[in-house]
């Protein structure tokens, strides 16, 4: 592999000016409000400058899967890995390969309206994030669009309604971390005293709306159907690659700036996740782990920050972060034939800036 080393900091780039792009929130890329997702431009402009025709672009930190969306406007191979679950779910949007009509969409949520049912998440700790009268109305919806055949249609109907839940739960929306806030509580209370029924369908159908309009402009950009390899609920750490890669594109978690599972915990459950799984991967999510290898870190800023944060439990937490993403790019570097390309921005621990690419790249 060959080894790019530049000092850090010493250049400011503004992606946006290098790649031209309608907006970082166009096509696909703004599908979904995933914490701490790429800006695609950064992709865009990352693959575009170091791949080459025929290479095979790897993220084992996929999240949201940018590096796949972006590598199929740019006809590259790809392999994505996640603990997140959602990561296959989203994908599969980047699968659909013709225009579906809202026509089509209502026409299938109508033939399956009557079947009866309620499908509620596997989750005894529901009832905390909705009113009674919420849930049962949601769990109706869901076992409806459970019933529904055509599997494209029926994706742009979940992710749908997984928006409308989370808009009338007691999360707050503009929080990543799943967080009951004053604010959200008022909003539910402002619901209930309205005609929310028909406010939640139409909710749903307006997000049916925005889905439509975001695959539009996938579609219209010609998209490839090259190869994605898509691995989603496992662990980067314990994960072999199982064959060799050209790039490595990723951004690894930051610290503890993000909890991914909890943050997407109300999707899961509703995706159909039982509680057993979304706590087994919680367990393993970087750097909230507790079983991690210990790694030999010969990064001198590496040691220089450890001493520098003071309490204990940081510097614990700081070290697994490092054993952890260190570890797993170690040994991954040895399927990659070309370069790995990392991107992390900087975070506090305590009151101690670090930098996380200077031990990354050391
Ligand atoms: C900064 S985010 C990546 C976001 C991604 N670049 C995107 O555009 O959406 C880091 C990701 O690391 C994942 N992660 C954390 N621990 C992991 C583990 N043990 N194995 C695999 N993925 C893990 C999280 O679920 C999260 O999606």
């Amino acid at each position: 592999m060959h080894v790019l080393v530049r000092e850090p900091l010493t250049e400011c780039v503004s992606f946006r000016d290098l790649y031209a792009y309608p907006s970082t929130g166009y096509c696909l890329f703004g599908l979904y409000r995933y914490p701490a997702k790429f800006i695609p431009q950064v992709v865009l402009y990352a693959i575009k400058e170091y791949a080459q025709h025929g290479d095979v672009v790897f993220d084992p930190f996929a999240g949201n899967g940018t590096v796949g969306i972006a590598c199929r406007l740019l006809w590259y191979d790809y392999e994505l890995w996640d603990i997140n679950p959602m990561l296959s779910f989203l994908h599969d949007f980047c699968r659909i390969n013709h225009i579906v009509s809202m026509k089509e969409v209502i026409k299938s949520l109508e033939e399956v309206q009557n079947s009866k049912g309620v499908y509620l998440p596997k989750w005894d700790n529901v009832a905390y994030w909705y009113p009674e009268g919420f849930l049962e109305e949601l769990g109706r919806l869901r076992h409806a669009i459970e019933k529904v055949e055509n599997y494209q249609v029926k994706l742009i109907l979940l992710l749908a309604f997984l928006k409308t839940a989370k808009y009338f739960s007691y999360a707050d929306e503009k929080v990543h971390k799943l967080y009951k806030s004053k604010k959200a509580k008022e909003k539910v209370e402002k619901l209930l005293r309205d005609n929310w029924r028909s406010l939640m369908r139409e909710n749903l159908w307006s997000n049916v709306v925005y889905i439509l309009g975001k695959l539009q402009e996938y579609l219209l950009e010609k998209p490839k159907e090259v190869q994605g390899v898509v691995m989603a609920g496992v662990d980067t750490l314990k994960q072999e690659l199982d064959r060799d890669v050209d790039l490595l594109l990723t951004s690894p978690p930051y610290l503890q700036a993000q909890e991914y599972i909890r943050s997407t915990k109300l999707e899961l459950f509703w995706l159909g996740h039982t509680q057993e799984q979304v706590s087994q991967l919680s367990k393993r999510e970087i750097p909230y782990r507790k079983d991690v290898p210990e790694v030999s870190i010969k990064s001198e800023t590496y040691h220089v920050l450890y001493e520098a944060i003071g309490e204990e439990k940081l510097r614990e937490v700081y070290k697994k972060y490092f054993m952890s993403i260190i570890g797993s790019l170690q040994r991954l570097s040895e399927k990659v034939k070309k370069r790995m390309l990392i991107f992390v921005g900087p975070v506090y621990s305590g009151n101690v800036r670090v930098v996380f690419i200077v031990p990354m790249r050391d």
